[in-house]
């Protein structure tokens, strides 16, 4: 089988794995974790930001950035689709306290500044944060540029909001457009990264501010469970992960000659900005089961069918699935 559900698929590299079993290790809920705190460090600068802190997953650093940004009669935006509306329990309102509006899947300032509203009366919402998702994986691993991502951190501000950016894929963004990661991340508040999708860690994410914020931070991830005593061993992984960035672009490239083949046998794809396919029917479910027969994993996704592309997979698989596909009826 042929696994393209996700690049959350991805298997710890030899390195990987070497370096987890060799890993200086602490008890990070004591009194600190050497590895987790290289990680860190490393992570913060990356971004360009004054500290950051590892959770096990990207849900639970996206719950501690909005539970520290939103208290119970707050409302936030975030784009239609995105990874903290759909994916994640809704813990932004039971957890965090945050009342959702969705914006457009590819928000602009203007519906940042309309959907925040202005001042409300006592008994009204407060709008309090923009949650932006880069890339945006409902939305087929788009991409927000710079320019964009710059434009609507100033609306936000100009409307009294803060900003968090679900930043699980922003590596393929910043590796789509060839820019330093921190211009996608300027202007933020509070960003997460994941290490575990297709940078290819086993697990970890890490989320990411002002020293101030991590320090809450700490407590809110204790909170939830998230304190990791010998965390250093996953941590290393993500040290290894870190090295691998560069490699997305291969990952971009394999999903454009997935999609471009694709297109050419007549299904209706989505041009990919990074690594994620979109298919567009309206019959996902026996899709993925006719792919599923020919040895192809792909994921029914809103809408239509979703094909990752990642680390596991090589120009010759994507080649090897287009063979296998060219039999299926089109969707
Ligand atoms: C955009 C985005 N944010 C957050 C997450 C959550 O990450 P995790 O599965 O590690 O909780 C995902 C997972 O797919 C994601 O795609």
């Amino acid at each position: 089988m042929l696994d393209l559900r996700s690049d959350t698929v991805t298997k710890p590299s030899d390195a990987m794995r070497e370096a987890m079993a060799s890993a200086p290790v602490g008890d990070d809920v004591l009194d600190g974790d050497p590895t987790l705190a290289a990680l860190q460090s490393r992570v913060a600068d990356l971004l360009g930001v004054e500290a950051a802190l590892w959770t096990p997953t990207g849900c639970m650093a996206n719950a501690i950035a909005l539970m520290y940004h939103l208290e119970r009669g707050d409302r936030f935006l975030a784009p239609a689709g995105a990874h903290v509306l759909e994916a994640e329990l809704g813990t932004s309102a039971w957890l965090a306290g945050g009342l959702p509006t969705p914006l457009p899947v590819r928000p602009e300032p203007a519906d940042v500044l309309r959907s925040a509203g202005g001042a409300s009366p006592y008994f009204g919402l407060r709008s309090r944060l923009l949650c932006l998702e880069n890339t945006h994986n409902a939305g087929g691993g788009a991409v927000t540029p710079v320019g964009e991502h710059t434009a609507l951190v100033e609306a936000a501000r100009s409307a009294g909001l803060r900003v968090h950016l679900d930043g699980a894929r922003v590596w393929h963004a910043a590796v789509a457009l060839d820019v330093p990661v921190a211009s996608l991340v300027a202007g933020v508040d509070t960003v997460s990264v994941c290490l575990s999708k297709g940078l290819g860690a086993p697990m970890g994410s890490v989320v990411a501010g002002s020293a101030e914020f991590v320090s809450a931070a700490w407590r809110l991830r204790k909170m939830l469970g998230g304190g990791i005593r010998q965390g250093g061993v996953v941590g290393a992984a993500g040290l290894v992960a870190l090295e691998q960035i560069a490699d997305l672009a291969a990952d971009h490239e394999h999903a454009t000659l997935l999609a471009d083949g694709l297109r050419e046998q007549g299904w209706p794809v989505s041009t990919p900005d990074t690594n994620i396919v979109l298919v567009t029917t309206d019959a996902p479910g026996p899709v993925v089961g006719k792919l599923a027969d020919v040895g192809v994993a792909a994921v029914p996704f809103g809408p239509g069918v979703r094909f990752v592309t990642h680390r596991d997979v090589s120009r010759a698989d994507v080649e090897t699935v287009l063979e296998r596909v060219a039999g299926l009826p089109v969707p």
